[in-house]
Protein backbone atom coordinates (compact mmCIF):
# COMPACT_ATOMS: atom_id res chain seq x y z
CA UNK A 1 0.00 0.00 0.00
CA UNK A 2 1.34 3.47 -0.91
CA UNK A 3 1.70 6.03 2.02
CA UNK A 4 1.82 9.73 1.04
CA UNK A 5 -0.08 11.40 3.80
CA UNK A 6 0.52 10.49 7.72
CA UNK A 7 -0.97 12.19 10.42
CA UNK A 8 0.74 12.06 13.97
CA UNK A 9 -1.60 12.21 16.66
CA UNK A 10 0.02 14.12 19.70
CA UNK A 11 2.43 16.81 20.07
CA UNK A 12 5.08 15.67 23.03
CA UNK A 13 8.46 14.16 22.52
CA UNK A 14 7.67 10.99 20.94
CA UNK A 15 4.47 12.98 18.11
CA UNK A 16 6.90 15.55 17.43
CA UNK A 17 9.99 13.82 16.57
CA UNK A 18 8.23 11.09 14.77
CA UNK A 19 6.33 13.77 12.39
CA UNK A 20 9.45 15.45 12.11
CA UNK A 21 10.95 12.13 11.02
CA UNK A 22 8.10 11.70 8.40
CA UNK A 23 8.42 15.12 7.04
CA UNK A 24 12.33 14.37 6.64
CA UNK A 25 11.29 11.09 4.68
CA UNK A 26 9.62 13.43 2.38
CA UNK A 27 5.59 12.41 3.71
CA UNK A 28 3.08 15.19 4.32
CA UNK A 29 2.69 15.08 7.57
CA UNK A 30 0.35 16.66 10.13
CA UNK A 31 0.75 16.48 13.77
CA UNK A 32 -2.22 16.62 15.76
CA UNK A 33 -2.71 18.02 19.74
CA UNK A 34 -5.80 19.05 21.52
CA UNK A 35 -4.70 22.14 22.43
CA UNK A 36 -2.97 25.27 20.76
CA UNK A 37 -0.07 25.50 23.05
CA UNK A 38 1.80 22.21 23.17
CA UNK A 39 1.41 22.51 19.53
CA UNK A 40 3.16 26.10 19.03
CA UNK A 41 6.23 24.55 21.67
CA UNK A 42 6.16 21.35 18.79
CA UNK A 43 6.87 23.53 16.02
CA UNK A 44 9.19 26.02 17.57
CA UNK A 45 11.16 22.87 18.52
CA UNK A 46 10.89 20.98 15.23
CA UNK A 47 12.51 24.56 13.63
CA UNK A 48 15.11 24.66 16.63
CA UNK A 49 16.13 20.91 15.36
CA UNK A 50 16.09 22.11 11.62
CA UNK A 51 18.21 24.99 12.13
CA UNK A 52 20.39 22.89 14.59
CA UNK A 53 20.96 20.18 11.82
CA UNK A 54 21.82 23.05 9.09
CA UNK A 55 24.54 24.53 11.29
CA UNK A 56 26.05 21.31 11.96
CA UNK A 57 26.29 20.74 8.18
CA UNK A 58 23.46 17.47 8.18
CA UNK A 59 20.99 19.15 6.07
CA UNK A 60 21.04 22.06 3.28
CA UNK A 61 18.61 24.78 4.24
CA UNK A 62 16.28 23.84 1.36
CA UNK A 63 16.16 20.47 2.54
CA UNK A 64 15.36 21.98 6.18
CA UNK A 65 12.67 24.45 4.80
CA UNK A 66 10.99 21.43 2.81
CA UNK A 67 11.00 19.51 5.73
CA UNK A 68 9.38 22.12 7.89
CA UNK A 69 6.97 23.11 4.83
CA UNK A 70 5.37 19.55 4.60
CA UNK A 71 4.25 19.83 8.10
CA UNK A 72 1.39 20.92 9.38
CA UNK A 73 0.13 21.27 12.49
CA UNK A 74 -4.14 21.09 13.95
CA UNK A 75 -6.17 21.00 17.12
CA UNK A 76 -8.77 19.21 14.78
CA UNK A 77 -8.37 15.04 14.88
CA UNK A 78 -11.18 15.35 12.09
CA UNK A 79 -9.45 17.88 10.09
CA UNK A 80 -5.83 15.87 10.14
CA UNK A 81 -7.65 12.41 9.39
CA UNK A 82 -9.42 13.18 6.27
CA UNK A 83 -6.82 12.76 4.55
CA UNK A 84 -4.58 10.42 5.94
CA UNK A 85 -3.33 7.14 4.45
CA UNK A 86 -1.38 6.16 7.72
CA UNK A 87 -2.11 7.91 11.30
CA UNK A 88 0.54 7.31 14.25
CA UNK A 89 -1.17 7.78 17.55
CA UNK A 90 1.73 8.97 20.19
CA UNK A 91 -0.83 10.16 23.13
CA UNK A 92 -0.68 9.75 26.70
CA UNK A 93 -0.27 5.98 28.26
CA UNK A 94 -3.99 5.70 28.79
CA UNK A 95 -6.44 3.36 26.95
CA UNK A 96 -9.41 5.04 27.87
CA UNK A 97 -7.86 7.97 26.26
CA UNK A 98 -6.46 5.60 23.48
CA UNK A 99 -10.12 3.89 22.77
CA UNK A 100 -11.60 7.03 22.27
CA UNK A 101 -8.64 8.51 19.65
CA UNK A 102 -9.25 5.69 17.48
CA UNK A 103 -12.76 5.41 17.81
CA UNK A 104 -12.66 9.00 16.20
CA UNK A 105 -10.08 7.99 13.96
CA UNK A 106 -11.94 5.30 12.25
CA UNK A 107 -14.94 7.85 11.93
CA UNK A 108 -12.17 10.50 10.04
CA UNK A 109 -9.95 8.50 8.15
CA UNK A 110 -10.27 7.10 4.65
CA UNK A 111 -11.38 3.92 4.62
CA UNK A 112 -7.71 2.76 3.82
CA UNK A 113 -5.70 4.19 6.28
CA UNK A 114 -3.93 2.54 8.75
CA UNK A 115 -4.49 3.11 12.31
CA UNK A 116 -1.16 2.57 14.23
CA UNK A 117 -0.43 3.37 18.22
CA UNK A 118 2.89 3.91 19.52
CA UNK A 119 2.06 2.53 22.62
CA UNK A 120 5.21 0.32 24.55
CA UNK A 121 2.49 -1.75 26.83
CA UNK A 122 -0.82 -1.88 25.15
CA UNK A 123 -1.12 -3.85 22.28
CA UNK A 124 -3.25 -3.04 19.50
CA UNK A 125 -6.01 -5.67 20.13
CA UNK A 126 -6.74 -3.03 22.95
CA UNK A 127 -7.78 -0.25 20.60
CA UNK A 128 -8.60 -2.60 17.45
CA UNK A 129 -12.08 -3.15 18.51
CA UNK A 130 -12.90 0.28 18.73
CA UNK A 131 -12.73 0.69 14.85
CA UNK A 132 -14.48 -1.35 12.17
CA UNK A 133 -11.06 -1.92 10.25
CA UNK A 134 -9.02 -3.88 13.12
CA UNK A 135 -6.61 -5.30 9.91
CA UNK A 136 -5.66 -2.07 9.33
CA UNK A 137 -4.39 -1.56 13.25
CA UNK A 138 -1.22 -2.49 14.46
CA UNK A 139 1.68 -0.84 17.32
CA UNK A 140 4.42 1.09 15.52
CA UNK A 141 6.74 1.91 18.41
CA UNK A 142 9.47 3.98 18.40
CA UNK A 143 12.26 4.87 20.92
CA UNK A 144 13.01 8.03 22.42
CA UNK A 145 14.85 10.41 20.99
CA UNK A 146 12.34 8.89 17.74
CA UNK A 147 14.60 11.01 15.71
CA UNK A 148 17.99 9.41 16.42
CA UNK A 149 17.10 6.04 17.81
CA UNK A 150 17.12 3.40 14.89
CA UNK A 151 14.29 0.61 16.69
CA UNK A 152 11.17 0.27 15.69
CA UNK A 153 8.79 -2.21 17.21
CA UNK A 154 6.11 -3.20 14.46
CA UNK A 155 4.05 -5.30 16.40
CA UNK A 156 1.22 -7.91 14.88
CA UNK A 157 -2.40 -8.56 16.98
CA UNK A 158 -3.60 -11.49 15.86
CA UNK A 159 -6.07 -10.01 13.57
CA UNK A 160 -3.61 -7.25 11.57
CA UNK A 161 -2.74 -8.17 8.04
CA UNK A 162 -0.04 -9.07 6.57
CA UNK A 163 -0.80 -5.88 4.09
CA UNK A 164 -0.88 -3.82 7.26
CA UNK A 165 2.51 -5.33 8.31
CA UNK A 166 4.48 -4.93 5.46
CA UNK A 167 3.51 -1.44 5.05
CA UNK A 168 4.22 -0.71 8.19
CA UNK A 169 7.35 -2.66 7.67
CA UNK A 170 8.46 -0.62 4.64
CA UNK A 171 7.35 2.80 5.92
CA UNK A 172 10.04 2.58 9.03
CA UNK A 173 12.89 1.50 6.79
CA UNK A 174 11.47 4.68 4.77
CA UNK A 175 12.03 7.02 8.09
CA UNK A 176 15.59 5.34 7.71
CA UNK A 177 14.63 2.80 10.82
CA UNK A 178 15.67 -0.63 11.44
CA UNK A 179 12.04 -1.68 12.01
CA UNK A 180 11.68 -5.51 14.18
CA UNK A 181 8.56 -7.68 13.60
CA UNK A 182 7.10 -8.35 17.53
CA UNK A 183 4.63 -11.66 16.16
CA UNK A 184 3.10 -11.36 19.11
CA UNK A 185 1.65 -8.88 21.79
CA UNK A 186 3.44 -8.72 24.94
CA UNK A 187 3.11 -5.76 27.60
CA UNK A 188 6.77 -3.74 26.90
CA UNK A 189 7.31 -6.10 23.58
CA UNK A 190 11.17 -6.36 23.69
CA UNK A 191 13.35 -3.36 23.58
CA UNK A 192 11.34 -2.30 26.83
CA UNK A 193 11.39 -5.07 28.62
CA UNK A 194 15.46 -5.63 28.27
CA UNK A 195 15.10 -1.97 29.46
CA UNK A 196 13.00 -2.38 32.49
CA UNK A 197 14.52 -5.57 33.87
CA UNK A 198 18.02 -3.29 34.01
CA UNK A 199 15.79 -0.46 35.12
CA UNK A 200 14.08 -2.26 38.33
CA UNK A 201 17.50 -3.48 39.41
CA UNK A 202 19.27 -0.34 38.96
CA UNK A 203 16.23 0.65 41.38
CA UNK A 204 16.41 -1.46 44.12
CA UNK A 205 20.76 -1.21 43.97
CA UNK A 206 20.23 2.28 45.12
CA UNK A 207 16.97 1.72 47.28
CA UNK A 208 19.11 -0.34 49.36
CA UNK A 209 22.06 1.96 49.89
CA UNK A 210 24.06 0.05 47.58
CA UNK A 211 26.03 2.48 45.57
CA UNK A 212 24.64 5.97 44.27
CA UNK A 213 22.33 6.55 41.42
CA UNK A 214 25.11 8.56 39.62
CA UNK A 215 27.75 5.49 40.47
CA UNK A 216 24.91 2.79 38.99
CA UNK A 217 24.89 5.17 35.86
CA UNK A 218 28.33 4.97 35.36
CA UNK A 219 29.09 1.28 35.79
CA UNK A 220 26.58 0.99 33.05
CA UNK A 221 28.10 3.39 30.62
CA UNK A 222 31.99 2.20 31.52
CA UNK A 223 31.62 -1.52 32.13
CA UNK A 224 28.81 -2.12 29.77
CA UNK A 225 29.05 0.39 27.58
CA UNK A 226 25.60 1.62 27.41
CA UNK A 227 24.75 5.16 26.16
CA UNK A 228 23.00 6.28 28.99
CA UNK A 229 22.83 4.85 32.49
CA UNK A 230 19.32 3.64 33.47
CA UNK A 231 18.75 6.70 35.71
CA UNK A 232 19.70 8.98 32.88
CA UNK A 233 17.19 7.35 30.53
CA UNK A 234 14.74 7.60 32.99
CA UNK A 235 14.92 11.21 32.82
CA UNK A 236 15.28 11.14 29.14
CA UNK A 237 11.72 8.91 29.08
CA UNK A 238 9.89 11.40 31.37
CA UNK A 239 9.44 9.71 35.33
CA UNK A 240 5.46 9.97 34.26
CA UNK A 241 5.73 8.08 31.06
CA UNK A 242 8.00 5.87 33.01
CA UNK A 243 5.59 5.34 36.15
CA UNK A 244 2.04 5.38 33.59
CA UNK A 245 3.87 2.22 32.34
CA UNK A 246 3.89 0.34 34.70
CA UNK A 247 0.32 1.09 35.55
CA UNK A 248 -0.21 -0.15 32.27
CA UNK A 249 1.77 -3.15 32.56
CA UNK A 250 0.13 -3.53 36.21
CA UNK A 251 -3.06 -3.76 35.00
CA UNK A 252 -2.51 -6.07 32.25
CA UNK A 253 -0.55 -8.18 34.42
CA UNK A 254 -1.94 -8.10 37.61
CA UNK A 255 1.45 -8.80 39.15
CA UNK A 256 2.32 -6.44 42.19
CA UNK A 257 6.33 -6.78 40.72
CA UNK A 258 5.15 -4.68 37.71
CA UNK A 259 3.82 -1.66 40.17
CA UNK A 260 6.21 1.52 40.00
CA UNK A 261 9.25 1.36 42.52
CA UNK A 262 8.28 3.88 45.41
CA UNK A 263 11.13 5.56 44.55
CA UNK A 264 9.56 6.25 40.78
CA UNK A 265 6.08 6.85 42.72
CA UNK A 266 7.50 9.42 44.90
CA UNK A 267 9.01 11.42 41.90
CA UNK A 268 5.98 11.12 40.03
CA UNK A 269 3.85 12.54 42.80
CA UNK A 270 6.34 15.16 43.22
CA UNK A 271 5.86 16.26 39.05
CA UNK A 272 9.30 15.78 39.04
CA UNK A 273 9.48 13.87 35.65
CA UNK A 274 12.75 14.18 34.51
CA UNK A 275 14.25 16.06 31.09
CA UNK A 276 11.37 17.94 30.38
CA UNK A 277 10.10 19.28 33.61
CA UNK A 278 13.89 20.45 34.93
CA UNK A 279 14.27 18.04 37.34
CA UNK A 280 14.35 14.26 38.01
CA UNK A 281 16.92 12.23 38.94
CA UNK A 282 19.53 14.46 38.17
CA UNK A 283 18.85 18.41 37.28
CA UNK A 284 18.67 20.13 34.08
CA UNK A 285 18.90 23.57 32.31
CA UNK A 286 15.75 25.68 30.96
CA UNK A 287 12.87 23.16 31.49
CA UNK A 288 11.25 24.40 28.13
CA UNK A 289 14.90 22.99 26.48
CA UNK A 290 15.68 20.40 28.67
CA UNK A 291 14.60 17.71 25.47
CA UNK A 292 18.39 18.63 24.57
N1 LIG B 1 16.36 14.62 20.35
C1 LIG B 1 16.81 14.62 19.08
N2 LIG B 1 18.08 14.43 18.75
C2 LIG B 1 18.95 14.23 19.74
C3 LIG B 1 18.56 14.20 21.10
C4 LIG B 1 17.20 14.42 21.38
N3 LIG B 1 16.71 14.40 22.62
N4 LIG B 1 19.66 13.97 21.85
C5 LIG B 1 20.69 13.86 20.99
N5 LIG B 1 20.26 14.00 19.73
C6 LIG B 1 21.06 13.91 18.53
C7 LIG B 1 22.12 14.99 18.51
O1 LIG B 1 21.62 16.19 17.95
C8 LIG B 1 23.19 14.35 17.65
O2 LIG B 1 22.83 14.50 16.30
P1 LIG B 1 23.95 14.74 15.18
O3 LIG B 1 24.68 13.43 15.08
O4 LIG B 1 23.18 15.09 13.95
O5 LIG B 1 24.82 15.85 15.67
C9 LIG B 1 23.07 12.85 17.99
O6 LIG B 1 21.76 12.66 18.54
C10 LIG B 1 24.09 12.41 19.02
O7 LIG B 1 23.96 13.27 20.13
P2 LIG B 1 25.15 13.66 21.11
O8 LIG B 1 26.44 13.52 20.38
O9 LIG B 1 24.85 14.99 21.71
O10 LIG B 1 25.02 12.67 22.32
P3 LIG B 1 25.18 11.12 22.37
O11 LIG B 1 26.12 10.59 21.35
O12 LIG B 1 25.39 10.84 23.80
O13 LIG B 1 23.72 10.57 21.95
C11 LIG B 1 21.62 9.75 22.65
C12 LIG B 1 22.57 10.95 22.63
C13 LIG B 1 21.28 9.36 21.21
C14 LIG B 1 20.36 10.17 23.37
C15 LIG B 1 22.36 8.56 23.35
O14 LIG B 1 22.78 8.98 24.63
C16 LIG B 1 21.50 7.34 23.50
O15 LIG B 1 21.39 6.52 22.59
N6 LIG B 1 20.90 7.16 24.69
C17 LIG B 1 20.05 6.01 24.99
C18 LIG B 1 18.66 6.31 24.50
C19 LIG B 1 17.73 5.14 24.71
O16 LIG B 1 18.08 4.10 25.22
N7 LIG B 1 16.49 5.33 24.27
C20 LIG B 1 15.45 4.34 24.44
C21 LIG B 1 14.59 4.76 25.55
S1 LIG B 1 13.28 3.61 25.80
C22 LIG B 1 12.00 4.24 24.93
O17 LIG B 1 12.05 5.27 24.35
C23 LIG B 1 10.77 3.38 24.88
C24 LIG B 1 9.55 4.12 25.35
O18 LIG B 1 8.47 3.26 25.13
C25 LIG B 1 9.61 4.46 26.79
Amino acid sequence: MHINNILVVGSGAMGSQIGLAASLAGYATTIHDIAAEPLAAAREQIASRLDSSVAKGRLSRPDADAALARLSFTTSLEEGAAGADLVIEAATERLDVKRAIFAALDAAAPPHAILATNSSTLGSSKVAGSTSRPGKVCNMHFFNPALVMKCVEVVRHPGTSQETVDTVMELARRLGKAPVLINHEIPGFVANRLMGAIRDEALRLYAEGIATFEDIDTAAKTALGHPMGPFELMDLVGLDVSYLIRHATFAETGDPADLPHPALTEMYERGDYGRKTGKGWYRYGEAATAVK
